[in-house]
């Protein structure tokens, strides 16, 4: 029943979410800010100003906007930094067999990442060949709201409800499920990621052959 799928990239395709954590711990270490255990889980999948009032957190008045914009690009820089190096030995397990088995059935493939690095990050890991669209989080608004998933599906002339779409984040997941019919799977924490429709832990637990069968079908 469904024609076309949607990928998160930090913490879905890429082994990405622990250098934004790392750049975002070295800003709070160096502002002096706690590191709860939470922390990390509210950081995943948020677009970089709502991560930065995490941070702040109830120092967030203290700064002046131009203040916290200087302390976004720091994080950015630094970030920037760690992807550098990022190759196709940082794809997460079963991302590439996943993209080559949708592409060669010619089944629409989009990105709905946050990341105002996302093309950086395909291209560093040799994949942007696999994705007919890129949405673009300039002009969604952040996760949770379902827009950028809505607009990746809209690109791909997919209604929603034959999207399915991958998040690592629960704040990716409340916008999938908000995104008029899609279908959420969670990959990785199965607790933290309770609202999804289906759970795995890596891209290598997900069968395509289960979901995508009347595409393979159409094609053939
Ligand atoms: C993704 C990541 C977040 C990151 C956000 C913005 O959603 O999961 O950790 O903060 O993108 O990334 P950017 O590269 O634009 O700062
Ligand atoms: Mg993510």
């Amino acid at each position: 029943i469904y024609r076309a799928a949607i990928f998160d990239l930090d913490g879905v395709i890429a082994d990405t979410a622990r250098l934004h954590l790392q750049a975002w711990r070295q800003l709070a270490d160096a502002l002096q800010r706690p590191w709860a255990e939470d922390t990390e889980e509210k950081l995943k999948g948020l677009e970089r100003m709502a991560s930065l009032e995490v941070i702040l957190g109830e120092k967030s008045s203290k700064y002046s906007t131009e203040g916290k914009i200087a302390l976004a690009a720091r994080k950015n820089s630094r970030y920037q930094e760690l992807i550098r190096s990022l190759s196709p030995a940082d794809l997460l397990p079963g991302a590439s067999e996943l993209l080559a088995w949708l592409s060669e059935r010619h089944i629409p493939t989009a990105l709905a990442s946050a990341s105002k690095n996302a093309t950086a990050v395909l291209e560093a890991l040799g994949i942007s060949g696999y994705f007919s669209v890129v949405a673009d989080p300039e002009m969604s608004a952040p996760k949770p709201s379902p827009d950028i998933f809505l607009a990746a599906a809209r690109s791909l002339r997919i209604d929603p409800e034959f999207c399915i779409a991958f998040e690592d984040a629960t704040a990716g997941i409340a916008a999938i499920k908000s995104a008029e019919g899609m279908t959420a799977i969670g990959v990785g924490n199965k607790e933290t990621l309770a609202e999804a429709d289906y759970n795995i832990e890596s891209l290598t637990e997900f069968t395509p052959t289960d979901f995508f069968l009347s595409a393979i079908q159409a094609v053939s």
